[in-house]
């Protein structure tokens, strides 16, 4: 990852690491970035590879390289542990990078995502979206990305938002998207790992998604003891872009909770003095 142009670091305190979803890029984490980052959080958030301006694509860029490179940018940052927050394909880098490097988990967030491995139908659907892409482009397929993950409250009353998605879907490299499809059709079925995970989890969904449906949160939210699901009303897939002002304060709430349970996420991610 290049260091300067491909994340957003702000804040110090502890750490978020916010995990983008598909087809998107790190701007998506901007309105969390800039409420967290004063309140006392060290909010990073990656470009995930082959996404957004970081242009490493591959022909298949998989869960695990990306989980991968998440470890190699906390490297960079000195971060040990962190919390990682992901949305959709985020989640899945989440679960792959709770799974590779569990000691560097401090709690996890999850939103708007599931835990089942792709079956036969979604991983040739991947592979013709991939192909379609490559050809194509975006702009055959935006307006219907933007109705399936969008809530109807968002397309008809929050037109800014609408043009933020929009832009961003058009601004993404076509080969990246088809790595970045290829690389989902290949991730693992993480619902056997949710066991695992023994950090604090937030789990949220968005009650108007039209791509998750409200079983997987709670699938997530069944596997994860004593995890916490929240559902945001009037919010599609993209429900921090969507509800903010919602999103924020639970968020917020949610983490400063956690500061108060020995050994969650108070340490390990303090910014040293020679970084700020
Ligand atoms: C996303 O928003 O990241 C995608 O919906 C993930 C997926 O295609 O499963």
């Amino acid at each position: 990852m290049n260091a300067t142009r491909e994340f957003d670091d702000a804040g110090s305190g502890p750490a978020v690491v916010f995990l983008h979803g598909f087809p998107f890029n790190r701007v998506m984490w901007r309105a969390q970035i800039e409420f967290l980052s004063v309140r006392g959080y060290r909010c990073v958030a990656p470009d995930l590879r082959g996404l957004g301006e970081n242009k490493s694509a591959s022909e298949v860029n998989t869960m695990d390289d990306m989980a991968r490179d998440v470890a190699t940018l906390l490297d960079e940052l000195k971060i040990d542990r962190a919390v990682i927050c992901g949305l959709s394909m985020g989640c899945y880098v989440a679960f792959e990078f709770a799974h590779l490097f569990p000691s560097r988990v401090s709690a996890l967030v999850l939103a708007g995502g599931r835990c089942e491995g792709p079956d036969k139908a979604e991983k040739q659907s991947r592979e013709q979206q991939a192909r379609r892409v490559l050809e194509q482009g975006f702009a055959p397929s935006v307006e219907s990305i933007l109705q399936s993950l969008l809530a109807p409250q968002t397309l008809a009353e929050k037109p800014e938002v609408v043009a933020r998605v929009r832009e961003m879907v058009a601004q993404t490299d076509p080969r990246g998207a088809a790595a970045a499809q290829r690389g989902m059709a290949a991730r693992r079925d993480y619902c056997g790992d949710l066991a695992q995970v023994s950090v604090p989890t937030l789990i949220v969904a968005g009650r108007d998604d039209g791509v998750r449906k409200p079983i997987d949160a709670e699938t997530i939210h069944r596997g994860i003891k004593g995890s916490r699901l929240e559902t945001i009303r009037d919010a599609g897939h993209l429900m921090n872009m969507e509800q903010p002002e919602v999103f924020n304060r639970m968020l917020w709430h949610w983490l400063d909770s956690m500061r108060s349970v020995p050994g969650a996420i108070a340490t390990g991610s303090q910014r040293t003095p020679s970084e700020t």
